[in-house]
């Protein structure tokens, strides 16, 4: 399977710099044997598709509603998200988990929503800190895994370990593969075959100088890259680092 590198561009930018950005992607993805995914602000989707169109590059939002409408002033519904373009959208981040009090069941709530919407939801799962000193990383991200999925699913999991997110502090090859090996058997024994196939992406300041050694690591079918996907040219050296063909969902 292709692996697949998503930029999650979190809150940054005004609408010209989406579109610039995702314009100088675009320009830049032909001979590139990664998927290639950007999400954007919502705000910003319908500028992102136009710049896009025609390229290889696939749209994604950052968040949705579990709802498919009605009264959340200020939310987005998955279907709002499809009908912009979107075809992926990211759940459960780190980041939502924390500031908006996301639990594991909303997360699986909001994954069902997506899939009902024709949305693939990125599920991220990852420890604290505290949690990885304490010896209790793979516990952690095994609850996450088994409250936040909901039976079957269909898209691909991001492990995000939170102490990697935006600290240039990236976990290690060794900790990436260890993670991901577990993910994988535990994806396998919630599923069976088809855990197999499900992508794992690693996200945590992934930047051109140790893509490729983490894109080699067995398992690992992509990166979700925050601060290095705002600029064309670090987000594409990454994608230029992936590999061509992993045997499983990577
Ligand atoms: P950074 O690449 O900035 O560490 O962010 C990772 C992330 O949170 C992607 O979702």
């Amino acid at each position: 399977m292709r692996q697949l590198i998503a930029g999650n561009w979190k809150m940054n930018g005004l609408g010209a710099d989406s579109v610039a950005l995702a314009r100088a992607i675009a320009a830049g993805a032909t001979g590139i044997t990664a998927d290639l995914l950007v999400c954007p602000a919502a705000l910003h989707l319908s500028g992102v598709v136009q710049a896009i169109r025609g390229s290889v590059v696939a749209i994604g939002g950052q968040d949705c509603h579990q709802d498919q409408q009605g009264a959340h002033t200020g939310d987005i519904s998955a279907p709002m998200l499809r009908d912009a373009g979107a075809a992926w959208v990211i759940l459960g981040h780190s980041e939502r988990r924390q500031n908006h009090g996301e639990t594991d069941e909303l997360v699986r709530e909001k994954t069902l929503a997506a899939v009902a919407a024709g949305l693939t939801p990125i599920v991220c799962v990852g420890e604290t800190n505290d949690q990885r000193s304490g010896g209790q990383e793979t516990e952690a991200v095994g609850w996450q895994i088994a409250g936040s999925l909901p039976k079957p699913f269909i898209g691909v999991i991001a492990y995000e370990p939170i102490w990697a997110i935006g600290t240039g502090r990236t976990a290690t090859e060794d900790d990436v593969l260890d993670m991901h090996s577990f993910i994988r058997e535990e994806l396998i024994r919630q599923f069976g075959d088809a855990g197999h196939g499900i992508r794992i992406l690693y996200g945590g300041s992934v930047k051109p100088n140790n893509a490729a050694g983490l894109l080699a690591v067995p398992n690992v079918g992509g990166a979700l890259v925050g601060g290095a996907s705002l600029n064309a040219e670090d987000f594409l050296a990454i994608a230029r680092a992936a590999i061509a063909e992993s045997g499983q969902g990577g």
